[in-house]
């Protein structure tokens, strides 16, 4: 998934990919077949979708935006895997008006919870979207890492609302609705009756970096991507990862 042509791109997706990738091929030796059936709900444009189909699987994409699934289209057909990716309008909570019940062997909700009106409900229902032994794959907002950049951006009385306020927003003009710290989320997790395999912090350095430092420095980029693959390991790096990722499994 790492493109030399967007390396800060790849910078911020590094991380979820590698993880991402192993658990799928832990799946498909498990399960016996080559491609495995996978949703990402939520899925957008395809950001992970695409790179995902290029892997061999079927990906099913629900998105309530039009443009969203307009943009997969386009992005599906122009990487050749049109024919292993359907793009579906529909929404986390109407779930099941437009996917199978327990029809998946990974479900990918990914930058979702933020938005969606009731995240236990929406998170719900992807772990019952899961086949026995299925794999969640969820990534969501960090709450340190909000607070950490407003605050280093100079924006103290946001950097302190955010820690503050319930939701973890930074006052009225913060476009990300909601928050969590890495326990809200495996709680979140834990109560929808899958178990939880690992959390891992993403971007706890990405964001900060000043964009000079690592475009003009030789290795730069390079060695950032490795201290970040090292830190996201590090549950006290959790505190302040912009994103956090949580990958459980269905019994
Ligand atoms: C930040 S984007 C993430 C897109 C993609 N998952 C990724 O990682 O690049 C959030 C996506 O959630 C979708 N979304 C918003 N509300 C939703 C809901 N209630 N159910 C499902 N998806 C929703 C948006 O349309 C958008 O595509």
């Amino acid at each position: 998934m790492s493109d030399p042509l967007r390396p800060r791109a790849s910078l911020r997706t590094a991380v979820v990919w590698e993880v991402l990738k192993d658990a799928l091929e832990r799946r498909v030796k498990a399960a016996g077949r080559d491609a495995l059936d996978v949703l990402d709900t939520g899925g957008g444009s395809g950001n992970f979708a695409v790179p995902v189909a290029r892997l061999g699987h079927r990906v099913t994409v629900v998105d309530p935006s039009p443009n969203a699934l307009f943009a997969l289209e386009r992005r599906a057909a122009e990487a050749g895997v049109a024919d292993r990716i359907s793009a579906v309008q529909g929404d986390a909570h109407g779930l099941f008006q437009v996917v199978e019940r327990g029809g998946y062997d990974a479900v990918l909700c990914h930058g979702v919870l933020e938005y969606v009106d009731d995240p236990a409900e929406g998170l719900g229902n992807a772990a019952d979207a899961l086949r026995p032994a299925g794999t969640l794959s969820l990534l969501a907002a960090g709450l340190g890492g909000a607070v950490l950049a407003r605050a280093l951006a100079g924006h103290f009385t946001e950097a302190r609302h955010a820690l503050t306020d319930p939701s973890g927003r930074w006052g009225e003009g913060d476009p990300v609705p909601r928050r969590f710290t890495a326990d809200q989320l495996t709680e979140l997790v834990t109560a929808t009756g899958l178990k939880v395999g690992a959390v891992h912090g993403v971007r706890v350095f990405a964001d900060l970096v000043p964009g000079v430092l690592v475009d003009t420095e030789p290795g730069a980029m390079e060695a950032l991507l490795k201290l970040e693959a090292a830190a996201a390991e590090q549950p006290a790096f959790h505190s302040v990862a912009t994103q956090l990722h949580v990958l459980a499994e269905r019994d």
